[in-house]
């Protein structure tokens, strides 16, 4: 669940630090998932949510992988495109109202879908040279995947 606890810019915080590290300390779980980042910034959710979208988001991911691991946990990073669920203008797939929010996005055209695919694969590869040991896509919630 999204502690939205990010620094402004995405960045990990010592708050996110700490509640990972209270939640899988004892040796308790064998995985664990974190919250949803965005791969890119377009698809930002929300205030303070974590980012995976630029390489300097990379260091503190690397800690975050590393309280995991202090705790013997593997972890997982959730990667996220909010489409029109997104605050601002937001894109989807055709311009339908997003069921919830009623915000109506602009349609993707195949250049920029391209450009998401790839935004998707850079924030995997950053969160694997980060030390992470999986990544979940997430497709729910109505979101861009969704
Ligand atoms: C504040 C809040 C933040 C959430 N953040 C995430 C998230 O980052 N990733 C995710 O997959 N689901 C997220 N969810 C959805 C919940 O994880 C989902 O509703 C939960 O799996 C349902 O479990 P339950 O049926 O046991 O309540 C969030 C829900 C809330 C209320």
């Amino acid at each position: 669940m999204a502690t939205a606890e990010a620094l402004k810019n995405g960045l990990i915080s010592d708050d996110i630090l700490s509640y990972y590290d209270v939640k899988t300390r004892g040796g308790y779980l064998a995985l664990a998932i974190v919250e949803h980042s965005y791969v890119h910034f377009p698809g930002k959710a929300s205030d303070r949510q974590i980012s995976t979208a630029s390489d300097d988001m990379i260091p503190g991911l690397r800690k975050l992988a590393a309280t995991f691991h202090k705790n013997q946990v593997k972890a997982a990073m959730q990667l996220n495109h909010a489409g029109s669920a997104a605050p601002g203008q937001c894109v989807g797939p055709s311009p339908l109202p997003h069921p919830l929010r009623q915000t109506v996005p602009a349609q993707l055209s195949q250049d920029q879908i391209k450009e998401i695919v790839s935004a998707f694969q850079h924030a995997a590869l950053r969160v694997k040279t980060a030390g992470f040991d999986a990544v979940e896509i997430h497709a729910a919630h109505g979101y861009l995947l969704n």
